[in-house]
């Protein structure tokens, strides 16, 4: 005998501001907390859905395992049972990465699914937290779905729940039932890696790893990556398990900022720069988001989506797809990428910031391949961005290029320096300035926009203390109209582009969850072989300047330094 559900109907009130950014609702935990802030979320995701798409439909359900998650879980369990889903999915101890939610979902055929992240954002009871909702693709919903459920929270009034509705223990796999609703606790790793093994040539990564003299290390920054390190690396592909760092999920990610970049990671970084390992690798929170070292050499994400993209040969996925079907990168990601689609002859697409846009062209088979600045690297094998995939990419391109074991290794440093001397070197920074007052973000993006508008600058001409000179070609609100549902997206950043290809870029960060961050990047290609190897800062340092001058940025906002530099 099932148990029968006790549904009952709870009045609520609309709370302000559920406006999903660029990657879903985050917050404050405290926010979360607040009485029905959650539950209000969760019903307006299924007033959304309706009913009959509802109707004994699977959802899969998971986080990187971040404080609240556990509560936030068994809510979602109760309002799922009371708004006629039939089945939830849900990781061993509520653990899934973005990346195997995914994976996931296309697996099983769901619904869709709720994953519960602020990604990067540190977290604890004094952090953030986050819920995204994904589609049956296995991607993030596209905005039209997005400001659907914005408008329901503007007028949610009741919550539908199931009274008797709770999972005792998320540890043990395998089903508990209701009457008409059941959530089962699958393996967390277990379908990803199955998945992974159609993608790569694991023996040969293997090969790579017990090679004589060869280390690799992985930091999973406490976060939920740890749990798929110590099945994918230690007990499938033999890596020690002291190479393993910080690999067990820690819902504060142990009091540290979970984002791989120069600037959270320390710990690995240092071990780089000291030349201990071959290759040192991260992943973010929810393990979507991935950084790659060399000895004493870090990969930018940028120049890192065009390598794996050039050695496509390598992954026998690509290969037995017969190559790639198209390239694709974010507008504020470097130029890298386009030189290996125009190379490659294959089709080539510039999307606003966020995965989520590229969803459609790998759903109409016009991508392969993709990438954005902010450390994100994936392909069309799921919908997300994958931090362990893009890991395991650059395992087996090195073991790709150290097939003969005799020779000295073929490192990553050499890999990157051949793949500029091959294509051009597309010098590259991100200036990060965070929490500032959300006024004065919008009065300097407010200020170049107005000087953009003018088209005054177009024709302007700048000479750097290189002797450079620099001129502006361009300028440009960007839009993008999506070539498959065509739907436009506008205002997606401020462009200046110059007439050597230089690109600067203005934009207001859309995961923040205090005050305005914002973001400047710089972008530029470089031919000659004598200036390859340059230091990033000193060959942008001209570029920055006019950046610097042109927005008045330090000038509004009292700021003299950014907080992160990429
Ligand atoms: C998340 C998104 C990415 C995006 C990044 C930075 O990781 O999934 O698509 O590039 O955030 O976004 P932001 O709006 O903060 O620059
Ligand atoms: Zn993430």
């Amino acid at each position: 005998m099932t148990n029968q559900l006790v549904i009952k109907q709870i009045e609520t009130k609309p709370f302000e501001g559920q406006k999903p950014g660029t990657s879903g609702l985050r917050k404050r935990v405290v926010e979360f907390e607040k009485g029905l802030y959650l539950h209000n979320f969760v019903q307006s995701i299924f007033n959304v859905l309706g009913s009959d798409k509802l109707k004994g439909s699977t959802l899969v359900v998971g986080g990187d395992g971040r404080y609240f998650n556990s509560q936030a879980l068994q809510i979602i369990f109760a309002i799922a049972a009371a708004n006629g889903v039939g089945k939830i999915l849900v990781g061993q101890d509520g653990l899934l990465s973005t990346p195997a939610l995914s994976a996931v979902v296309r697996a099983r055929k769901a619904l869709g699914a709720i994953i519960l992240t602020a990604s990067h954002n540190p977290g604890g009871k004094h952090g953030d937290f986050g819920i995204k909702y994904n589609v049956s693709n296995g991607g993030p919903a596209p905005e039209a779905f997005t400001n659907k459920i914005f408008d329901e929270t503007k007028k949610i009034s009741v919550i539908h729940m199931a009274d008797n509705v709770r999972v005792a223990d998320l540890s043990k796999l395998g089903t508990t039932e209701w009457t008409g609703f059941q959530v089962e606790v699958i393996d967390s790793v277990e379908e990803y890696w199955q998945l992974m093994q159609t993608v790569f040539d694991m023996k040969q990564i293997k090969e790579l790893v017990a090679r004589k003299g060869f280390v690799f290390n992985f930091d999973a920054m406490s976060g939920v990556t740890g749990v798929y390190a110590q099945r994918i690396f230690e007990k499938e592909l033999g890596v020690a398990k002291d190479c393993l760092i910080n690999c067990v999920p820690s819902e504060d990610f142990n009091g540290g900022h979970p984002d791989p970049n120069l600037t959270y990671a320390p710990e690995l970084v240092k071990k780089m720069n000291a030349g201990l390992f071959d290759v040192g690798c991260a992943s973010d929170g929810d393990g979507d988001r991935n950084m790659v070292l060399g000895k004493r050499f870090f990969v930018n994400p940028s120049d890192s989506v065009a390598v794996i993209a050039a050695n496509w040969d390598a992954i026998p996925y690509f290969r037995a797809a017969g190559g790639l079907k198209g390239l694709a990168r974010s507008m504020p990601t470097s130029a890298a990428l386009d030189l290996v689609a125009t190379r490659a002859m294959v089709p080539f697409f510039e999307v606003p910031t966020g995965w989520k846009f590229f969803g459609n062209l790998m759903d109409t088979d016009q991508l392969s391949i993709c990438g954005e600045e902010s450390f994100g690297t994936g392909s069309d094998h799921i919908r997300e961005k994958d931090g362990i995939w893009a890991i395991l990419c650059w395992l087996q391109i090195l073991a790709h290029h150290n097939k003969d074991t005799t020779k000295e290794l073929v490192s990553i440093e050499s890999i990157v320096h051949n793949h500029w001397r091959k294509y051009g070197r597309n010098y590259y920074s991100r200036y990060d300035y965070e929490e500032v007052d959300t006024k004065l973000g919008d009065e300097v993006m407010k200020q170049i926009a107005d000087t953009i508008a003018t088209k005054s600058l177009v024709g302007r001409k700048f000479t750097g203390s290189d002797g450079v000179e620099y001129e502006i070609a361009s300028v440009d609100d960007f839009e993008y109209k999506d070539p498959v549902d065509h739907s436009v997206s506008s205002h997606q950043g401020l462009r200046i582009r110059f007439k050597d290809g230089s690109r600067i870029i203005f934009r207001l960060s859309g995961t923040g969850s205090t005050g305005a961050t914002i973001r400047l990047y710089f972008d530029k290609y470089e031919q000659r072989e004598s200036h390859l190897f340059d230091d990033t800062q000193k060959h942008l340092s001209t570029l920055i300047n006019i950046a610097l001058e042109l927005s008045n940025l330090q000038k509004i906002t009292g700021r003299n330094e950014p907080n992160v530099i990429t």
